[in-house]
């Protein structure tokens, strides 16, 4: 670890004397009031090491990304065949790469048959708003239909579909004709019209907390 800090210091000619923690705070645009700020130097399946050594079980897992396990074997050998064949060679689907074909293959061998093409991301919001401009290309239509209190993302069409003020209003004006209908609530469902060019919905809620009823159980 040592050897790798000196190699990247010096590489990226960085200023000595000054700790991973003080970069992390004085160069890194902060994406949330509070971060966690664990100086994470190792990970291996569930467990994370800090720079003091100190170990944790990580309950998150890079937010479902790593749902394999940290480091696992077969993935870690997947990733260094490819990397002897090559890395990158460019974006847009102008090329034939084969991971990422078979990967389609794969995921559309499990999906309903009509779902049968696979629009790559490299996030969720990119997939909220690829699915938007699908829906909107197909139809002719414009109107989203999204749901209060749902997560999309952090573009600014994702953001026009969240369902939570406190996430969007910094960003207005957002995308015109969305309207948010509540969950659970069948009377609202009569907004879903022949205008409607999709319905997007968060079916398992993660950021808009925990419902009543869960705190019964
Ligand atoms: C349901 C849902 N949609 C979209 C997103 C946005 O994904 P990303 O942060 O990768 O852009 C998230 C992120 O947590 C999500 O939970």
């Amino acid at each position: 670890m040592f050897i790798a800090n000196v190699f990247f210091n010096k590489l990226f000619n960085v200023e000595s004397g000054i700790t991973n923690r003080q970069l992390f705070f004085n160069q890194l645009a902060p994406t949330s009031f509070a971060p966690l700020a664990l100086e994470i130097i190792k990970a291996e399946g569930c467990k994370l090491w800090d720079a003091s050594g100190k170990e944790y079980i990580d309950l998150i897992g890079g937010i479902s990304v790593c749902n394999t396990g940290h480091r696992h074997p077969a993935v870690i050998k997947a990733i260094q065949q490819q990397l002897d064949c090559y890395m990158h060679v460019m974006v847009y689907g102008e090329v034939i790469q084969s991971p990422q074909t078979k990967y389609a293959q794969y995921l559309t061998q499990h999906l309903p048959a009509t779902l049968n093409c696979v629009f790559f991301t490299a996030s969720g919001s990119e997939a909220t708003e690829g699915s938007m401009k699908l829906a909107k290309r197909l139809t002719g239509r414009s109107q989203v239909i999204a749901f209060n209190n749902s997560y999309h993302g952090s573009t600014q069409g994702a953001l026009s579909v969240m369902g939570s003020e406190y996430w969007r209003n910094a960003y207005r004006p957002l995308l015109p004709d969305v309207l948010h209908l509540d969950y659970n609530n069948f009377s609202h469902l009569e907004h879903i019209t022949a205008d409607t060019a999709c319905v997007i919905a968060e079916t398992i809620q993660a950021e808009a907390g925990r419902p009543q009823y869960f705190f019964r159980w």
